[in-house]
């Protein structure tokens, strides 16, 4: 019996075009030219919604375990319903282990750098492989040093769920945070306490996900800008994240500089939820660092 086809929510279509306008402010000038390495699932729903602002999209889809050809064989043949066939190019296995060795499973290249990384995950951030190590967040790191590599500038867009939150791993992050905050005093513990001790994931996960990806993309030479954190329900009531950065490229100097994101922006960030299909502001009660020292502002720039 074939499989039925992949289901995406209102909910999903909607963090799409949010997607999309974080896509053309950073990335616009090479419109129709650009090229996406991602999970864009047998649907190839943003291969469809994309379609006008890129030249290639490489595919990757590693299927259900047991039966991989299924997807993999669906995704194919979108590809050529939607006449998508010449701009498609499939790579088969896990995407964090594609990033790691640079090809998929049966040895086809991952041709480096793009312009828009897309890790749709259907799943959570913080798996760990037997050795214990957090696979995702590894591959994230190694994704940041193939495109630093080739000096490229990109959009970076991560989707997770909550499934499995490393509570260890967040809250020692979120503490760490609250030591680099020193200068701010009281004010500081009683904002990071807000989010320690928030009832939802979101909340924390609103600023490790940020404060990770500046720490890895200042590691490589990017300097990171990150945009509203989104939130929404997915299938089955699923709650669903997503995240976009742009990592521009700084070749100005050989040793490393500081995230340029200061602490209080990645704080001070809002969110947006998704609700029926309709964004929407929701800082989910959190509340906010007040005015940077003078400091702050003159050497955001
Ligand atoms: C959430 S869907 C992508 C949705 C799509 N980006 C959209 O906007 O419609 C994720 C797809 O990638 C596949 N997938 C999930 N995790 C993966 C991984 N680590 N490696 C390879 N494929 C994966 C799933 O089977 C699924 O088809």
């Amino acid at each position: 019996m074939r499989r039925p086809p992949q289901l995406f929510t209102l909910n999903k279509d909607a963090a799409r075009s949010l997607q999309r306008e974080t896509i053309e402010k950073y990335l616009g000038a090479k419109r129709g030219k650009l090229r996406y390495f991602g999970l864009p699932s047998s649907t190839l729903g943003d291969a469809k919604d994309w379609r006008d602002l890129f030249a290639e999209f490489v595919a990757v889809e590693r299927g259900d375990s047991g039966k991989e050809w299924e997807l993999q064989h669906e995704l194919a043949f979108q590809a050529f319903r939607l006449s998508l066939l010449g701009s498609i190019t499939l790579l088969r296995g896990d995407i964090d282990a594609i990033i790691k060795k640079g090809r998929d499973s049966f040895g086809k290249k991952a041709v480096f750098p793009f312009d828009v990384v897309s890790l749709d995950y259907s799943g959570g951030l913080f798996y760990r492989s037997t050795s214990g190590e957090l696979e995702r967040l590894k591959a994230m790191d190694a994704l940041m040093a193939r495109q630093s590599e080739k000096q490229a500038s990109f959009v970076l867009l991560i989707s997770c769920n909550l499934d499995q939150v490393d509570a260890g791993e967040v809250r020692k992050t979120i503490e760490n945070i609250r030591t680099e905050l020193a200068r701010y005093g009281l004010e500081a513990k009683k904002v990071t306490a807000a989010y320690l001790n928030h009832a939802r994931d979101e909340a924390r996960l609103k600023i490790y996900v940020p404060y990770f990806v500046n720490q890895i993309a200042a590691k490589y030479h990017f300097n990171c800008e990150t945009q509203e954190v989104i939130f929404y329900e997915g299938n089955n009531k699923t709650r669903m994240m997503a995240f976009r950065f742009y990592c521009a490229f700084d070749p100005r100097t050989e040793s490393l500089r500081p995230p340029r994101e200061r602490l209080n922006q990645i704080l001070n960030k809002p969110l947006t939820e998704i609700v029926d299909g309709k964004p929407r502001p929701n800082s989910l009660g959190l509340p906010q660092l007040s005015s940077p020292d003078k400091e702050e502002i003159t050497d955001a720039k």
